[in-house]
């Protein structure tokens, strides 16, 4: 087992992930999450906007199975809606389907989402459907398109990995995207398993996306393809209206203000909540270098 798959492996054991909800941020997780509830949040939020950074909320939340919990799940996401509103701040909303009751009943997914991209909606703040493992896909991808034949406020992500990418990001052109390169274990008849193969597949989206698209999200850490797409952003005198850069809170944050300050539209993915084991340990396998955070928090005490 690669150490990759040792960490996909981790973000999905139901048991662990319940636990660490009853200890707060752990094992380093508090620099990549920003804070367990809406206040600390919604102050994170505020700082990052003085530096010209807007932000895209996500309430952390997994394994949810059971209704209550998907209620919570909207619950909170509809205060924070309302906390963006009332506090002024420059941000939009995250949200994974499953999380609001995707595996529990089709219904009763949609009716909360359709709850949140209402309110959302009527306080002119974007929703952006974070998108899951493949068998979550195509029921994602229907409800995206479901609720934008009543709002505008929608959009979603596309993962290069996915053999179908290309030909879903066709169909959701006129859409708001971010397009990233896909974070989940999935199986070579699905998705491609190289790094040159997602990376290739990658650029050429992004690229089709910015000359073709509605709007175009870059969501990457990787500075080789965000250079890449500097040049080409040049070369083809992309507007800025168009496109903006996207990265996680907390990771390589002096290139997400230097992009900032060069005059990029920049947006950082702000995890919040109790729920942080999954999202973290994604985190570690991305990039186990990451792995320095948990052990300078182990060992620094
Ligand atoms: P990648 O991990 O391929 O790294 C490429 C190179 O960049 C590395 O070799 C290294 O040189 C450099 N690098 C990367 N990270 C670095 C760091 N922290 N410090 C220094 N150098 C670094 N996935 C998904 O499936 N669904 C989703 O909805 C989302 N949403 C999302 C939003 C945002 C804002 C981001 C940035 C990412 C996602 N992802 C995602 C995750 C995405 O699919 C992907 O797994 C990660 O971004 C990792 O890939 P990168 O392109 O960042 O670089």
């Amino acid at each position: 087992m690669s150490v990759k798959d040792f960490f996909i492996a981790l973000s999905e054991n139901q048991f662990l992930n319940n636990n660490a909800k009853k200890y707060g941020l752990k094992l380093g997780a508090q620099s990549v999450v920003a804070g367990t509830n809406i206040d600390e949040v919604i102050e994170s939020i505020k700082y990052l906007n003085k530096q010209g950074i807007s932000c895209t909320v996500d309430n952390l939340g997994e394994f949810v199975f059971e209704r209550s919990e998907a209620t919570a799940a909207k619950e909170q996401i509809l205060a924070v809606i309302e906390a963006i509103h009332t506090s002024g701040v420059d941000a939009h909303i995250s949200l994974k389907p499953s999380q609001l009751g995707l595996d529990i009943d089709l219904d009763f997914c949609y009716n909360n989402l359709e709850e949140i991209v209402s309110l959302a909606h009527q306080y002119d703040i974007f929703i952006n459907f974070d998108m899951e493992n493949y068998e979550r896909l195509q029921t994602s991808f229907d409800f995206v398109e479901r609720l934008s034949e009543k709002h505008d406020n929608v959009g979603t992500v596309i993962q290069a990995y996915f053999h179908r990418a290309e030909e879903d990001l066709a169909k959701f052109k006129d859409y708001r995207l971010r397009i990233v390169k896909g974070a989940y274990k999935e199986p070579e008849t699905v998705a491609f398993q190289s790094k040159d193969e997602i990376d290739a597949n990658y650029i050429k989206l992004l690229e089709y996306h910015l000359l073709n698209g509605k709007f175009t999200s870059i969501a990457t850490h990787d500075h080789d393809v965000i250079n890449h797409m500097k040049k080409f952003i040049a070369l083809h005198d992309i507007p800025k209206e168009k496109y903006e850069f996207q990265m996680l809170y907390g990771f390589r944050k002096e290139m997400q203000i230097d992009l900032a300050k060069e005059g990029y539209n920049f947006c950082t993915y702000v995890p919040f909540g109790e729920d942080w084991y999954g999202y973290f340990m994604r985190r570690l396998a991305e990039r186990p270098q990451n792995i320095q955070l948990v052990t300078k928090q182990v060992f620094n005490k």
